[in-house]
């Protein structure tokens, strides 16, 4: 067991990465948690970072080793559009990353692993309201298939060797800090940038497609919320299902169109549609919310406000006020 209280974080430019790292840094301090990726960052002030590629197993222990990393979490993946245009990439990052990982914690190099899941397990026979945590999953896209797997070798690890690893099913998650990756849900953060900067938005999903979403600010705590819960009261070691709000495309325009009158939308619906029409529209948390108090506080007008001050800032814009 180790001592030490060093985070390492997998993927950690990436959208979640980028605040996940920021409430870390805050929580347990600067030089605590080790930001890695396979790229470099623009800027490297904040703290510890070290270049990383997760297919490598070997770069991956030296980093546990030489950091004395007690908890890991890992987030690159490719995600759900980028998959379908280089599946066998998507399956390679996904699958291999994730084994990898899983290896070195099952070996005892490190305690504790947060590995993220996603909506995108569920498919077009899963109910789509209030799906339930052990509803069918029938995953169309690449990326879902890869993160059922992934949720099934977890509870593996974790049942054959005891291996502490901890997951949730995120939503779309919607943050002002990163840009999205390359997911069918990317359009609810790329309009609050266009609205923002004074440009009509184009969706590539439908106006009536509603899906599971969150706000960072809840996504980043329920993930420490339950890296930190007592492993007594888990009941579930592939991944639990996380509920926020839901809406549509036309629901978040009109939500930002409070504040922005002259503020316009189309829509083109484009591939990503089919991969939306396979997901929940929304979620059932009641695991969540048991084995470990989930209770998300954001809803779609709390969230636009926040979205838009932040982006004001980022942009240096007005915000019409009501
Ligand atoms: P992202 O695409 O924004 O970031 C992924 C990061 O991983 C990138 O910075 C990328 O450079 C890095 N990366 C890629 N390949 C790597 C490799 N071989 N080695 C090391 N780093 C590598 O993704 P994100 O939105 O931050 O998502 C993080 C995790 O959360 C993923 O597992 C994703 O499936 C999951 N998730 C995200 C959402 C969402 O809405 N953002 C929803 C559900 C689940
Ligand atoms: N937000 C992600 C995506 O759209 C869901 O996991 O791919």
């Amino acid at each position: 067991m180790h001592s030490s209280k060093n985070i390492l974080v997998i993927g950690a430019l990436g959208q979640i990465g980028q605040d996940l790292v920021a409430a870390l840094r805050e929580k347990h301090g600067a030089d605590k948690i080790i930001a890695s990726d396979i790229r470099l960052p623009e800027d490297t002030g904040n703290g510890p970072f070290v270049k990383l590629d997760v297919l490598d197993s070997n770069q991956l222990r030296e980093a546990i080793q030489s950091y004395e990393i007690a908890e890991v979490y890992h987030l690159a993946a490719i995600l759900s559009a980028k998959g379908e245009q280089n599946p066998q990439l998507a399956w390679d990052i996904n699958m291999k990353g994730l084994l990898n990982v899983l290896d070195l914690a099952k070996v005892g190099l490190f305690n504790k692993l947060f590995w993220p899941s996603s909506i995108a397990v569920f498919g077009p026979n899963s109910p789509k309201d209030q799906t339930p945590q052990y509803a069918g999953t029938d995953p169309t896209t690449i990326y879902g298939i890869s993160k059922l797997a992934g949720e099934r070798w977890c509870e593996y690890y974790h049942q054959k060797y005891g291996v502490d690893v901890r997951s949730i099913r995120y939503p779309g998650l919607i943050g002002y800090k990163g840009m999205p990756g390359g997911g069918t849900t990317d359009y609810a953060v790329d309009i609050y940038h266009s609205a923002v900067q004074g440009m009509d938005y184009s969706c590539f999903l439908n106006e009536a497609s509603y899906l599971p979403m969150m706000y960072m600010e809840d996504a980043i705590r329920a993930t420490i919320e339950l890296m930190e819960a007592d492993p007594n009261r888990l009941s579930i070691r592939s991944s639990y299902n996380l509920g926020g709000i839901s809406f549509s495309p036309r629901e978040i325009f009109q939500s930002i169109k409070e504040h922005f009158e002259g503020f316009e939308i189309s829509f083109s619906p484009d591939f990503r549609q089919g991969i939306a029409d396979s997901w929940p529209r929304s979620i059932d948390d009641s695991y969540a919310r048991k084995d470990w108090d989930w209770n998300p506080t954001y809803d779609l007008k709390k969230m636009t406000e926040e979205m838009l001050n932040h982006l004001q800032e980022k942009y240096k814009v007005k915000v019409p006020s009501n």
